[in-house]
C-alpha cells in the first residue's frame, strides 16, 4: 500500500516516522511541487497545494490531518470527487473543553480584572458573579462542541446549544438554524463559536448578531476567523456592549503586526492552539478507517461537500 504525506507547513518526517510505526509494509511518499507523484492508495494531507490535489483523482480516498475542511473545500471542482475524511476528535476534543473552561472561569471568576489590578497593586475583592446570569452558548454542537457542552454543565453554567439541524440534549436548551439564531443568543453572557466555516457562517458574528448578547457579554472563537466581522467586535468592544474575547483564531493568520486586536486589552490572543493535532491518535484513527475502507466498511467523519463540513 502507498501513501502520500503532504502538509503545506512541510513538516512531514514525524509523519512518515508515525505511519510507519503503525503500520509496518507501508509505503509512505511525499511530494514537492512540479513533480509527477506514483499512484497512490491514499492521500493524507494539511493545507494541500492544487499541483498535488490535480494528481489525486485515483485514490481511494482523501484523510485531513485536522478538523477543519474550509482550506481544502475551498479548492472546489478542482477537489478529485473521491471520499474525503476528516480528523474525528482524535484528542482534540478534551483540548477544546480545557482551553474553553479556562477562558470562561477566567471572566466568571473576574480574573481578567484580578490582573489588571495585581499590575497596579491594587488588592480590591470584586463582588462575585452569580452562575444563572452567566448563561453559556456554544454554537456547533459536533464533536468537538460536546466536550465543551459538557464541561460547562459539570461546573454548573445554564447552557444553550446551537445546530443547523434540531439536536435534543439532557439539560441543554437547544436552538437550530438561522430562524432561531435569534431566539438563541439573546441574553447570552459567554458566546462560544465552535462553527465550522461556510457560507452560511462566514461574517455570522457581526454588529448585529453580536449585538444580541447580554450586555457585558463574552466571545470566545475557536473554530475559524472568517466567521467573525472583526471591526465590528472592536466596535462593540469599544462601546463596552463586549466586555472582552478570547480568541485563538483570525482572518488572516499569523494576526498582521497592525491589527488593533493586539493593542485591545479587552482581548486575549492565542497563536491558533485550541486544539493542535495530536500525531499519535491522529495517525492511529487514520490507520484505522484505511482499514475500515479496505474491507469495504463505511468510515465516520466524511465531508459533505453540499454542507460545507
Ligand atoms: C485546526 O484548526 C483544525 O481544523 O484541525
Amino acid at each position: 500500500m502507498r501513501i502520500v504525506l503532504y502538509r503545506g507547513d512541510g513538516v512531514i518526517e514525524p509523519w512518515e516516522r508515525e505511519f510507519s510505526a503503525v503500520m509496518p509494509g507501508v509505503e509512505t511518499v511525499t511530494w514537492k511541487e512540479g513533480q509527477l507523484l506514483p499512484s497512490c492508495d491514499y492521500a493524507v494531507l494539511w493545507n494541500p497545494a492544487p499541483g498535488l490535489l490535480a494528481q489525486l483523482d485515483e485514490v481511494k480516498a482523501i484523510f485531513l490531518m485536522g478538523a477543519g475542511v474550509d482550506a481544502v473545500l475551498k479548492f472546489g471542482e478542482a477537489l478529485p470527487r473521491v471520499p474525503l475524511v476528516r480528523l474525528g476528535d482524535a484528542g482534540m476534543g478534551v483540548q477544546m473543553a480545557e482551553y474553553v473552561a479556562h477562558a470562561v472561569l477566567r471572566y466568571f471568576r473576574r480574573f481578567d480584572e484580578y490582573e489588571q489590578q495585581a499590575r497596579h497593586g491594587a488588592w480590591n475583592p470584586l463582588p462575585q458573579h452569580a452562575k444563572e446570569h452567566f448563561t453559556i452558548g456554544v454554537m456547533g454542537l459536533g464533536r468537538l462542541g460536546m466536550p465543551v457542552v459538557e464541561a460547562m454543565r459539570h461546573f454548573g453554567f445554564p447552557v444553550r446549544g446551537w445546530s443547523r439541524s434540531p439536536k435534543d440534549l439532557p439539560g441543554v436548551q437547544t436552538f437550530a438554524g438561522m430562524e432561531a439564531l435569534g431566539d438563541f443568543l439573546h441574553g447570552i453572557r459567554v458566546l462560544v463559536c465552535m462553527l465550522p466555516l461556510t457560507q452560511e457562517t462566514t461574517n455570522l458574528l457581526d454588529r448585529h448578531n453580536l449585538g444580541r448578547l447580554a450586555s457585558g457579554a463574552y466571545l470566545i472563537n475557536v473554530s475559524r476567523g472568517a466567521i467573525l466581522n472583526e471591526p465590528d467586535l472592536m466596535t462593540l468592544i469599544r462601546s463596552g456592549q463586549i466586555a472582552g474575547a478570547t480568541l485563538d483564531v483570525f482572518r488572516h493568520e499569523p494576526l498582521p503586526a497592525p491589527h488593533p486586536f493586539w493593542n485591545e486589552p479587552r482581548i486575549t490572543l492565542t497563536p491558533h492552539i485550541s486544539a493542535l493535532t495530536m500525531r499519535h491518535d491522529a495517525v492511529r484513527q487514520i490507520v484505522a478507517k484505511v482499514q475500515a475502507l479496505e474491507n469495504g466498511d463505511t468510515v465516520t467523519d466524511l465531508v459533505d461537500r453540499q454542507l460545507g463540513y
